[in-house]
């Protein structure tokens, strides 16, 4: 059954037939070879058994080889040791008979070479925090770098320490109230605000901070008893910072180090990451007002005062900035009717140490795909269009190695691209999550309904997911993973999935196999239930006659947007325009859906089906591209999807958290607080007249045809 599934018309080996018979075979031949020339639209029960198959070949043995192997040293990229990292998965899919490349880039990484934290007591008393997670073990023993910041500007920095939770716009204007100030003062903060790592650190800088200690709370119950230091990038944007949306090739142009485009990108002040316990031996030490009630409650246990001192903390961080190559592996599989359109897998492969959690349980996952990929096409199948798995460098960095390449080859993406599928961190704990465009709804929740629950028996894992998380989609509008180039800057429809809301080894020395099997993943079944959604909705946009992608959804959630935004507005603002082509949206949404019923319902193909599938579905692979806008969103002009990417950091009021869309409206909203009425209403206005021209460019593009 296996063999030749595609191309049932090839092993015709018989006995001499008698004449008239060879004659209406002959015919018989002629039709089917005529069809199997001419007419590319295959029988697509075809596709739905190679899918079966795909199901049935999981196995947790192979993940979890891969991942050992995978995590058998730190790999940071740009060092040494990542090299053998990337030739371990480029081997892989040789091994596999895939078609695989390597492409490089030489970007600005950024390493430690020295940092120390001291406490001066009033005393006289000086005392040294340990900075190495691992006690005795040293790090040049291990190969694990030292906790830092990348990106960091190097300085020392003297003063009193301000515990400020947070560091939040709401934090600092409680101190304030209490009449602390943290100017000239060191702060230390309490990771998990809501606000990203640079962010906190420029929130520091503009209240007169000299520089920045940054803490994570450990979890005993999950393995991490308070000495691990969470490493992490403070750059602004992403990509590479010396070829800001242009590629960062070998011997292509690149700005200076000193150019202010470039150091606008770093922050003001250095910062450095803390263990936990470090944390808390200078949170004993303040004196000053006491912290208020829920920052207790909330906060470790010798949380008492918030200072500023009287202890002196002198802290100093050197680190260098350097060009590194970093090289991203691809394996293609080509596309037998459509290889003009392309269906990318994603994972970085790079991590801050041993990356078990992130990103190679990614990794694992994606080469393990690969190789059941591999074997369907021994067993005779090929994707009706290309199917791309992507392995990146230096996303810890900002994105770096996904970033650069997108740049590279956005004309392609944008005009061939169908989805981008990325998986980072497979497996950080108990409960499926899924985020994506809306257009992918529905693929995902089908998908979910074919693949087994890992965490009981007899459930699928859309079952599993809807009894513990509602099943609920999130949106992609954060800057977190490498979707973001894809999704933001070239506007293709993309996917995010994973395991586990977080972890508390999350970038320290911690993120190891062991740690994987005893507090994640003992048995590898997460990671086989990520694989099947995964690899599954890859077959499905690879193999679908007409692209599984639903615009009704999309105008139902940029419904519901509307919905949420109208409630931060008073009537001075219209919301009209943005209900209008929300209303198109839908209307094309309906007419896009109909006419793939009627196309998939068709019992011949012929050339005229083949081409009318065709037309249909690059106008719903480009809808996507409506939501791009050539400015981009004001003050982050890279980002041109105006639907979901990042907010600005700015002083926010409350809406902060509620809106994760439109986010040159929710920036408008935010900056506007200061202005006068009618200034206010403009700039508001004028960003929701920005979002409803976007939309009614994805619904011009769904409907295929000229005003
Ligand atoms: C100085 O004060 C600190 C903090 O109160 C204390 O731990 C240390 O033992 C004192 N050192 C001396 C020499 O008294
Ligand atoms: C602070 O630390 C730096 C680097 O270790 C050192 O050079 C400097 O003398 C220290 N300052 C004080 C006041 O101890
Ligand atoms: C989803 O599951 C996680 C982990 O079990 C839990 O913390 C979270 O509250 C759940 N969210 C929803 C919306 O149910
Ligand atoms: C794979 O799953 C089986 C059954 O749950 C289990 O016995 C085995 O230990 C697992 N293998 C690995 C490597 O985790």
């Amino acid at each position: 059954m296996t063999q030749n599934l595609t191309k049932p018309n090839n092993s015709l080996t018989s006995k001499p037939p008698p004449p008239l018979c060879t004659f209406l075979f002959f015919i018989i031949l002629c039709i089917l070879g005529f069809y199997s020339v001419h007419y590319p639209t295959r029988n697509p029960k075809n596709a739905l058994l190679f899918h079966q198959i795909f199901l049935s070949s999981a196995t947790n043995s192979t993940i979890a080889s891969y991942l050992r192997s995978l995590t058998s040293h730190p790999h940071l990229a740009g060092t040494k040791p990542s090299l053998e990292t990337i030739r371990y998965v480029k081997t892989h899919f040789e091994n596999l008979g895939l078609e695989t490349h390597t492409v490089a880039f030489k970007t600005l990484l950024s390493y430690p070479l020295h940092a120390s934290v001291s406490m001066h007591f009033n005393n006289g008393s000086v005392f040294s925090l340990p900075l190495n997670e691992m006690g005795t073990s040293s790090y040049a023993s291990s190969g694990v770098v030292q906790p830092y910041h990348a990106y960091s500007p190097s300085g020392t920095a003297q003063g009193k320490v301000v515990f400020v939770n947070h560091g939040t716009e709401d934090d600092y204007r409680a101190l304030g109230l209490m009449g602390v100030n943290v100017n000239g003062c060191i702060v230390l903060v309490r990771k998990g605000g809501g606000l990203y790592r640079g962010a906190v650190v420029e929130m520091a800088r503009k209240k007169g901070a000299l520089g920045v200690l940054m803490y994570t709370e450990g979890d005993v119950s999950r393995g991490s008893f308070g000495f691990g230091a969470e490493r992490g990038t403070v750059m602004k944007e992403v990509g590479d910072p010396l070829t800001p949306g242009w590629a960062g090739v070998e011997d292509g142009e690149r700005l200076e180090l000193e150019d202010n485009k470039v150091l606008e990108r770093f922050p003001g002040i250095p910062s450095l990451p803390l263990s936990f316990e470090s944390a808390q031996v200078i949170l004993e030490s303040l004196g000053g007002p006491l912290a208020p009630q829920e920052w207790r409650d909330s906060g470790p246990s010798r949380l008492s005062r918030v200072g500023p001192g009287p202890v002196m903390v002198n802290f100093t961080y050197q680190g260098e900035k350097k060009l590194a190559t970093i090289h991203n592996v691809f394996a293609v599989i080509r596309g037998l009717e459509e290889p003009d359109r392309y269906v990318l897998l994603g994972n970085h492969r790079d991590a801050w140490t041993y990356g078990a959690v992130d990103p190679n349980s990614g990794t694992a996952t994606l080469l393990d795909i690969a190789r059941r990929y591999a074997l369907l096409m021994r067993k005779g199948w090929n994707p009706r269009r290309t199917i791309i798995f992507c392995s990146w460098d230096a996303e810890e960095f900002g994105m770096i190695g996904s970033t650069e390449w997108v740049e590279q080859n956005l004309l392609n993406l944008r005009a061939k691209a169908v989805a981008y599928l990325n998986v980072d961190c497979a497996v950080q704990g108990p409960g499926f999550f899924a985020g994506a465009t809306p257009q992918l709804d529905n693929l995902i929740f089908e998908v979910t309904k074919k693949v087994n629950g890992p965490d009981s028996e007899a459930a699928t894992l859309y079952g599993e997911w809807t009894t513990m998380n509602g099943s609920n989609i999130e949106r992609l509008s954060g800057v977190y993973s490498d979707f973001a180039p894809f999704l933001h800057h070239a506007g293709v429809p993309s996917v995010d999935i994973y395991y586990g809301r977080d972890f508390p080894v999350y970038h320290t020395a911690f993120d190891t196999f062991n740690w994987m099997i005893n507090y994640a993943d003992p048995f590898f079944r997460r990671h086989v239930a990520v694989a099947g959604v995964w690899g599954l909705l890859g077959l499905h946009l690879a193999d679908d006659p007409v692209l599984p992608l639903n615009y009704l959804s999309y105008a139902e959630q940029l419904q519901e947007h509307k919905d949420v935004l109208s409630s931060f507005l008073d009537a001075s603002i219209s919301l009209t325009p943005l209900a209008t082509s929300i209303q198109e949206l839908a209307s094309a949404a309906k007419r896009a859906n109909d006419e793939a019923k009627r196309l998939m319902k068709q019992e011949f193909s012929d050339d005229l089906l083949a081409l009318k599938m065709r037309a249909l579905n690059d106008r719903l692979m480009l809808a996507e591209r409506g939501f791009l806008d050539t400015d981009g969103i004001k003050g982050k002009e890279w980002f041109k999807h105006l639907i979901y990417g990042p907010r600005s950091s700015a002083p926010h009021s409350n809406h902060e958290s509620k809106l994760v869309f439109f986010p040159g409206i929710s920036d408008a909203i935010a900056e506007s607080t200061r202005m006068g009425q009618r200034e206010r209403q403009a700039a508001i206005q004028h960003e929701i007249w920005r979002v409803a021209r976007a939309i009614q460019r994805a619904a011009d593009a769904l409907k295929g045809e000229l005003t």
